[in-house]
């Protein structure tokens, strides 16, 4: 192991951007198909990978929707869930914010309750067990209509105390965050935080929308935001914290080549940037594996790695007693 990824592997760290559905990883996959008589697509699990080859936003949520339609019952989530804090435990992330995605189980039949109870379970075991703490954000599926997100919040409210945040993913392309602008002031009033996916694939605008219409205390990705300077400037001014996934960027080619990644830039414009997995077993990495392909292909010197480890608390739900610990736990590690 060369130095940088020591020092990557052994850095106390949060992750904010990861949707439990693209945690899925492909022997678990099987393994949950058989024991609820499902069949896959793929006669086997090389097949399956084989076939994580996307050239854009689309191609990966299609995939990615047909592989989390085995989860059934509450047992599916509560594995699916600590196969994740399982792994991430092995890479000294002592904090996660996970999506979950609630209308690609419902629309199955899977009742909310099911999935969030595994889920649910899971973090607390992660918790007691391995000592990770996290928070929950239910993730409006945006393809969707506004009717079914206002179902889905109205389900979610019965589980509120574990639920921080109510965010917005899947295919952004010509569904801006306007159009679940009702849904996001009904979370608001609920007591919600917000984030958003925007300007992965979408323009700045998106991004606008989501600060200005959506109330966000974060921005999911937010890569294209770095094509308006005005943006730029509101972002920093406010300390918007921006939730990259190069690895994922990589993959689904927002960006051509890693040498190219927007990171450094983000970082030198006084951004509060910080890296993720967003979908891990299907990107090819988890949050180490991300840290370690910017830090080649950037360049990155130890002091921007401590920077990327010390935002991911700045940027984190956490509270302000518990941020500052956290953040204590990075720098002593740096200077050790
Ligand atoms: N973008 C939008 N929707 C998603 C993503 C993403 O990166 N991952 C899972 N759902
Ligand atoms: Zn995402």
């Amino acid at each position: 192991m060369s130095a940088i990824e020591k020092f990557i592997a052994e850095i106390p760290k949060a992750e904010l951007h990861l949707h439990i559905e693209g945690t899925f990883e492909p022997e678990l996959m099987f393994e949950i198909a058989i024991r609820n008589n499902l069949k896959l697509k793929y006669s086997s699990v090389d097949e399956l990978k084989a076939a994580y080859n996307f050239n854009n936003l689309q191609e990966f949520l299609d995939i990615y929707y047909s592989g989390a339609d085995v989860l059934i019952e509450e047992q599916d989530f509560y594995d699916l869930t600590w196969a994740y804090l399982q792994k991430i435990h092995s890479q000294n992330v002592l904090h996660t914010e996970i999506f979950f995605d609630p209308q690609t189980h419902s629309s199955r039949g899977v009742h909310f309750s099911k999935v969030i109870s595994g889920i649910h379970r899971a973090l607390e075991d992660g918790q007691t067990k391995l000592g990770i703490s996290s928070k929950l954000i239910l993730s409006i599926l945006r393809h969707l209509s506004e009717e079914s997100a206002i179902q889905t919040l109205e389900e979610a409210l019965e589980y509120k105390n574990w639920i921080t945040a109510v965010g917005l993913d899947s295919s952004e392309r010509g569904h801006p965050p306007s159009k679940f602008q009702r849904i996001f002031e009904k979370a608001l009033e609920e007591g919600f935080l917000t984030v958003a996916h925007a300007g992965e694939e979408g323009p700045p605008e998106y991004v606008w929308e989501a600060l200005n219409l959506l109330h966000v205390s974060r921005i999911d990705h937010g890569n294209r935001s770095l094509e308006d300077p005005e943006l730029v400037a509101e972002l920093a001014r406010r300390h918007i914290p921006l939730t990259v996934c190069p690895l994922s960027n990589l993959k689904l080619k927002v960006v051509n080549d890693m040498s190219k990644h927007p990171l450094t830039e983000m970082l030198d414009k006084g951004l509060l940037a910080t890296v993720n997995s967003d979908d891990p077993a299907y990107f090819g990495g988890y949050v180490n594996e991300n840290y370690l392909a910017v830090a080649k292909a950037l360049n990155l010197s130890k002091q921007q790695i401590t920077q990327l480890a010390k935002n991911s608390f700045a940027a984190s739900f956490l509270e302000e007693k518990e941020k500052k610990s956290m953040i204590e736990k990075v720098e002593k590690f740096s200077h050790q």
